[in-house]
């Protein structure tokens, strides 16, 4: 564990960060125009820094130093899967083969076309499924994709379901991707254990509900152990069933949603299969469908005949289009080159580190920090909870301000919401146990800290450049764009942020 107290206050680096932007750094009229080039072409004025070459590379190489990624330290943000994606996938983006233009005709660009169609093939092994579209752009884009084709699947039965059941334990794009296709949605509270509660499954069912979506592993680790059950009840009361792919990687090459009951879900390429999540995408979240809801997939499908590789447009039940032109190419590039590189060995390993990980975390964690049920093991992740340390007046969200001070990341926190004071830590399978380690010393020291000493606890950070920003005037006076207005302190002035701060928030 990194000593934290007494050397990393010393190396603090927020005294001497200049944190002037490059325009306020920018010396006016410095560079003389260039005396080869002729007056007419010469702008009068432009607008941007001035600085030399030099200065600009340190400024921004400054600003980089600044930031956190995998690459820099243990990342477990629960459910979000933050694992090191390996360089070798960038290094297949990257070739210059893959710079192919979407408008390209078909015979110029069979090697891409042949790329994705590995890609559905391998997806549907992987998961049990009968088709898959890779248009769609995100884990979220997927669901609203499989909840647009059971909406589609129903008019077309001239069947009037209008409910999406969701426990109270999901991602909270499922129940936005079923409102969003049309469906009212019903929430069901887990049991005492975190689990679906079929008897109360059982009496949220009925000719109304068009699906449930679920994922199993759910939010809080736990592999749904009922689910054949569950699928049953489902079914039998004319519904379908939808799996978020999200935490495929505590299951990955050992279960398959398809053989669980599912009848189409959707993937997460940028978390499972090691392409980068988070920081604006681009991400792929593959929708995966059962024969019965094949038609409707989101057209074209990529296609292979047996001599050539084709977009099929001739879909007339297809929902349409969820996404421009095939997706995001160069995230299925990397997913597939992920996946042959692993193979189906490597598939398993996935799901048996990132199972064993969570649980070793557990052992060391679940004395100090309160788990539910810490004797049934986890899949990928496990949801602990402040409300020890809450006693002591410090909340999941201090802890997660001085786990920065050492280092690392904060975990999530407050999600899921059936958990008080969340701290939801996946480890992922591409941690060492030395930095599992080092992250549950880290906790284990904040949680003596606390005792002794809960106001350092409280202030942090206190070793990274930024301190504790002020949420609540973030969240209200959102300023995405910097003006020069921004640093006037004039009463009149609508940018000011020390009048914002003066005049509505305090
Ligand atoms: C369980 C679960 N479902 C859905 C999503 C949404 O995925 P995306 O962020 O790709 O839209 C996430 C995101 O991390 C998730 O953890």
């Amino acid at each position: 564990m990194q000593d934290n107290n007494e050397s990393s206050r010393d190396t603090c680096r927020s005294d001497n960060f200049d944190f002037r932007l490059i325009f306020e750094k920018s010396r006016k009229n410095t560079f003389n125009k260039c005396p080869h080039l002729p007056d007419a072409l010469a702008r009068a004025s432009l607008d941007i820094p001035e600085l030399s070459e030099p200065e600009v590379m340190r400024h921004y190489t400054a600003l980089s130093k600044l930031n956190f990624g995998n690459d820099t330290g243990m990342y477990p943000l629960g459910s979000c899967t933050m694992k090191y994606n390996p360089r070798f996938t960038e290094y297949l983006a990257a070739l210059p083969q893959n710079m192919v233009h979407p408008y390209q005709d078909e015979t110029t660009i069979q090697g891409s076309l042949k790329i994705m169609y590995m890609l559905k093939k391998h997806l549907m092994e992987i998961c049990g499924m009968d088709d898959f579209s890779l248009q769609p752009a995100a884990g979220a884009n997927g669901e609203f994709t499989s909840m647009a084709i059971i909406k589609s699947y129903f008019e077309r039965k001239k069947d009037d379901r209008s409910e999406v059941i969701v426990p109270d334990s999901a991602h909270g794009t499922n129940p936005k991707s079923a409102a969003m296709a049309g469906f009212d949605v019903v929430e069901i509270p887990s049991n005492e254990q975190g689990y679906v509660d079929t008897k109360i499954l059982k009496k949220a069912v009925s000719e109304k509900t068009a699906a449930l979506m679920l994922t199993n592993p759910n939010t809080l680790g736990l592999f749904e152990k009922d689910i054949l059950e569950i699928a049953k009840i489902v079914h039998d009361a004319g519904g379908l069933l939808f799996y978020d792919g999200a935490n495929l990687e505590g299951i990955i090459g050992r279960v398959r949603p398809g053989d669980m009951g599912f009848d189409c879900m959707s993937l997460n390429l940028h978390k499972t299969f090691a392409a980068p999540h988070g920081g604006g995408g681009p991400g792929s979240g593959p929708t995966g469908v059962k024969n019965l809801l094949a038609d409707l997939l989101p057209a074209p499908t990529i296609e292979y005949d047996g001599k050539k590789y084709y977009l099929d447009n001739n879909r007339p039940h297809s929902i349409g289009k969820v996404h421009e032109f095939y997706g995001n190419y160069l995230v299925m590039v990397r997913a597939l080159g992920y996946i042959m590189r692993l193979g189906s060995t490597g598939m398993k390993r996935i799901s048996e580190f990132s199972v064993l990980n969570s649980n070793y975390m557990v052992s060391r964690l679940s004395k100090a920090y309160e788990l539910k049920n810490p004797e049934i093991p986890r899949k990928h992740e496990a949801v602990f909870s402040a409300a020890k340390q809450k006693k002591h007046d410090i909340s999941a969200l201090d802890i997660a301000k001085r786990l920065m001070d050492y280092g690392v990341h904060p975990p999530t926190i407050y999600f899921p919401l059936i958990v008080k004071e969340a701290l939801m830590i996946e480890p992922t399978e591409t941690e060492s146990k030395e930095s599992i380690d080092n992250y549950c010393d880290v906790l284990l020291r904040i949680n003596e800290e606390i005792e002794k000493d809960p106001e350092t606890v409280k202030t942090a950070p206190h070793t990274i450049v930024v301190g504790r920003l002020d949420d609540v005037f973030a969240a209200r006076k959102m300023i995405l764009r910097w003006s020069p207005a921004l640093l006037t302190d004039n009463p009149c002035n609508p940018y000011s942020i020390t009048q914002h701060k003066k005049n509505d928030l305090h």
